[in-house]
Formats: C-alpha cells, structure tokens, sequence
C-alpha cells in the first residue's frame, strides 16, 4: 500500500471564536443559568475517546453534563456502526427523543459518529426523524464548534459527512470522563479491509499522531494521577508508518514506559497480522505495561480467515501466542470472535474451538456474523440458517465458560496487583481489575477507588475472582 501523506493541525482559532459564540448564545437563552448537555456513546473506545474531546469542546463553551435527556439543552449520541444491533439501538434510542423534543422545542437534538459517516443512514435520518437538527460524521469532528453554532442561530437541520480525511487535528480540550482511568487515542483510521467490517468506510484511512505529542499527553496524565492508561487505535500495531519519520509502536509505548509513575499502560487493539515480537520484548521487559495482549483472531479456520482478508493463519498466530507466552510471565490473552462468517461450516466453526481450548484465553468478546453494507462480506452466499449460528454461538460461550473458571480458580491462593475501579450498588463490595484485565471483587471502603492494592484471590466464580486486601501487614 502506498505511504500516505498526513498533515497535523492544530484545532483552528476560528473555532474558538464559534465556542465562544456558542457560550453567549446560550448565556442569553438559559438567562445566565447553566447551559446542560447530554451525551450518550456507543461503541469502542475511539468512540469514547471522541465524546471526551465533543465534551471538552462544550465545557469550554459553558456547558455541564446531566445523566438523563430530559434536563438538556443539548443531546448528543455519538453513534456506532460496526454491527447491526449496534444501529438498531440507536435509532430505537433516537425515536424516543422525539417526545422530549416536543415538550422542550428549544433542544438541539444531534448525532454524529461512525453510523453518520453511512450515506444511507443519514438518508434515513433525514426522512424519519425530522428532529434531529444537526448530523456529522467522525471526519467533522475538528469542526464541531461551527456545526453546533450554525444550527443554533438559524435553525435549519444541518447534516455533514466527511470526505476520507488525511489530517489529523490536536489542540482539542479533552474533558475525560475518568480521573484514574483513561484513554488515549495515537492513531486514526483504518486500512486493513477485513471483508466484514465497516471502521474502514466510516473512519478513513489509518493516519498516526506524532510521537511527540503523544508522549506529552501521556505524561501529562501520568502526572495528574491517572493509574491505567489505554492507548487506542484500530491496529496500534502499524503506529508511526505513515510519519514523515517512521517509528515502531513498540519504540512508542517503550518510551512512555520510561515516564516515571505508578501506573499501567495498556493498548487495543493488536492485529495478529503485525504483532511483532519486538513489542512482546518490550513489553516483557517493561516497568509499566500490563501484561494483557487483545490479539482478536476472529476465527480459527484458515479458509475462513483467508475470506476474511485476515493476513494471518492459524499456525502464524499461535506461533505469536507462543512466543508472547515465552516471554511475559503471567500473560493474560483476550480475543474478538465471529461467529458464522459467510460460508463457514461448522468443520471450520470447530477449529475455532480448538484454538480457544489451545491458547486458553482469560476471556473473549463474541459476536455473531452482522453483514454491514457496502463491505465485501455483505454480498457473500451465507447460506446458515440463524438459528444455527445460535447454537454455535452457545457452544463457543459454554466452552470458553469452562476454560476461563479454570484459569480462574488456578489464581486462587495467589497475590495479585489490582486496580480499585468502582463500588457495586448491590452489595457495597469493591469491584477491581487485575494487570492481565480480569475482575476481582473485594470487600473494602470506597475512598480506596483510584488506588493500587495488593489481594490475596480467595475464591473464582467463572470468570470472576474473590479476594481481600492483603498488604504484607
Ligand atoms: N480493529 C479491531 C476491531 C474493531 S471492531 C481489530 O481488528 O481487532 C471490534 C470487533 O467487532 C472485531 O474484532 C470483530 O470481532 C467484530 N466485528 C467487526 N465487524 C463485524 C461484523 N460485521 N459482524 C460481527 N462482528 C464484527
Ligand atoms: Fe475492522 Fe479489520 Fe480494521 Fe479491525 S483491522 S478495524 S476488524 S478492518
Ligand atoms: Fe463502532 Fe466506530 Fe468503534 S463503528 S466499534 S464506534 S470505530
């Protein structure tokens, strides 16, 4: 593939100025009280990472955040596309903001995200959900301020999807919805072309931040406490490519390693394809890096993944399990699986059984075959019935059930290293999670949220660990 040519800029003046000019459209409108926004997000990470920086964009022109639509003067769902369900769930969602807007006909009712970046979703849009205003795609995010403005003063529905972007914009004030826990975008886009997947078409090609500006931010926020730092992109693996001076992401995430603290870092999503085994050196050797890879292998047939346009095989993928098993004491492997691909039988259903009792992974993320429009795989001969895949389906969750309780209860007995994240309504327990991601539940107060605790593991429960504060005493 040809090298791409990608320029940074910064958020551009002008668009300062339309937050400004937002804030005092809504000083006048709300009398000096508290403009209010709510925004609903869908998705992955990136989705979430762009609500952060829509957020930060509105804090800055005055705007407080409120849990429930109806107390809003603007509501935002920044959308996802990836499967059907995903879709159906929003314009469920979005339907019933239709009543909303007829009790407040003052709401700027917006949608932006992956889903707007589809022609013929913001045709549907347009016809059936006459109150929806203002409508943009993940390639106008940049100039959100001015969309926002536009709609306010005149009024008119404003509907904007991107061309396939090349830039990438910094500068934007990012409002985290964490203060320990955070996520931190290094690249965009994607160009792998899996034949299933619709991030290509809505995300545009892959295009990474510099370096520099990267290790900033995460220093930064090294600095200001965050514990567990994620570094985002659809295939971290082929970070730094594009930039004039090209460097790996294992170069990357090794030097933000160096940044003292105590913190974790973690990263999503590897591609098998280019998991190198330089950056299972570094993270077997770094201080920081949890000791958790997301190495999605989609299916464990190789006609399978050859139709996927995968770039792997099977053999070629447990080769990196192995050789990352090697190198990183304790290593925690997690997954993303397709189910019933077009033209899978259950011969090759099979061999993904097989490669998840093989690599025994800590836990998987599931997904039955959703054919997306305008991808290869949408026109491809599925002749399985749906109430087959079901059944597959239930047969990958039964096994994966049993492999994750048993490497589950082989962790009891055992201190683990945890992050206190939250505490559960019901029963007032801790919940944390383990350097290799897996979820410990203990009893203790809520001031130790945010904080790093060692726990004796006294018992499993599927995929859950049990376990209580065991500081050396
Ligand atoms: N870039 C990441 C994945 C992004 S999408 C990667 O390559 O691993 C997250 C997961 O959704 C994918 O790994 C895949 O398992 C699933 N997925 C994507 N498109 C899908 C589709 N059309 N139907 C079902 N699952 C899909
Ligand atoms: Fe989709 Fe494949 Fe790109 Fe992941 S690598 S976002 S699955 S096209
Ligand atoms: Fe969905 Fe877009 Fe992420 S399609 S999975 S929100 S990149």
């Amino acid at each position: 593939m040809t090298q791409q040519i990608v320029k940074s800029d910064q958020l551009s003046e002008q668009q300062f100025e339309y937050i400004k000019l937002i804030a005092e459209i809504m000083e006048i409108r709300k009398r000096g009280e508290k403009p209010l926004a709510f925004i609903r997000t869908y998705g992955c990470q990136q989705n979430v990472a762009d609500s952060e920086k829509i957020k930060g964009m509105l804090e800055k022109a005055g705007f407080g955040f409120v849990d429930a639509p109806d107390d809003a003067d603007f509501i935002l769902f920044n959308t996802c596309a990836v499967r059907e369900h995903a879709e159906d769930r929003v314009f469920g969602n979005v339907g019933a903001l239709k009543n909303i807007k007829r009790r407040h006909p003052q709401i700027l009712i917006a949608l932006c995200g992956c889903m707007m970046e589809q022609e013929h979703v913001a045709n549907r849009i347009y016809k059936s959900f006459p109150f929806v205003g203002l409508v943009f795609g993940t390639h106008s995010l940049h100039h959100f301020p001015e969309l926002m403005y536009n709609s306010l003063v005149n009024g008119k529905r404003i509907f904007e999807r991107g061309n396939d972007d090349k830039m990438i914009y910094e500068g934007f004030p990012v409002h985290r919805d964490g203060n320990f826990k955070g996520w931190l975008p290094i690249m965009y886009g994607c160009n792998n072309f899996c034949t299933y997947c619709i991030v290509p078409y809505v995300r545009g090609r892959e295009r990474s931040r510099e370096k520099d500006v990267i290790l900033k931010e995460a220093r930064e926020m090294i600095r200001s406490g965050y514990k567990d730092i994620t570094l985002l992109g659809q295939n971290v693996n082929s970070y730094g490519k594009t930039l004039e001076q090209p460097i790996s992401f294992a170069e990357l995430i090794g030097e933000i390693d160096q940044t003292d603290g105590d913190y974790w870092l973690r990263f999503m999503t590897s591609h098998p394809k280019d998991c190198s085994k330089e950056l299972i050196d570094t993270i077997a050797h770094s201080k920081h890096i949890s000791k958790h890879l997301h190495l999605p292998f989609q299916s464990g047939s190789d006609r399978v993944l050859k139709a996927m346009n995968r770039h792997y095989d099977r053999k070629k993928y447990l080769e990196t399990v192995a050789y990352a098993k090697e190198k990183i004491d304790g290593l925690s492997l997690t997954s993303d699986i397709i189910v019933g691909f077009p033209g899978e039988t259950y011969e090759d259903f099979k061999e993904t059984l097989s490669l998840i009792r093989e690599v025994e992974f800590t836990s998987l993320f599931t997904f039955i075959f959703s054919p997306r429009k305008g991808t290869p795989a949408e026109s491809m001969a599925d002749p399985i019935p749906p109430e087959e895949k079901s059944k597959w389906f239930q047969e990958l969750l039964d096994t994966q059930e049993e492999i994750a309780a048993k490497r589950c209860s082989s962790m009891v007995g055992k201190t683990e290293k945890v992050l206190i994240e939250s505490v559960k309504e019901k029963t007032g327990e801790l919940n944390a999670r383990t350097s290799g991601n897996i979820i410990v539940e203990l009893p203790g107060d809520s001031e130790l949220i945010g904080t790093f605790q060692n726990v004796k593991i006294t018992s499993a429960r599927n995929w859950i660990l049990k376990g209580e504060i065991d500081n050396g005493g």
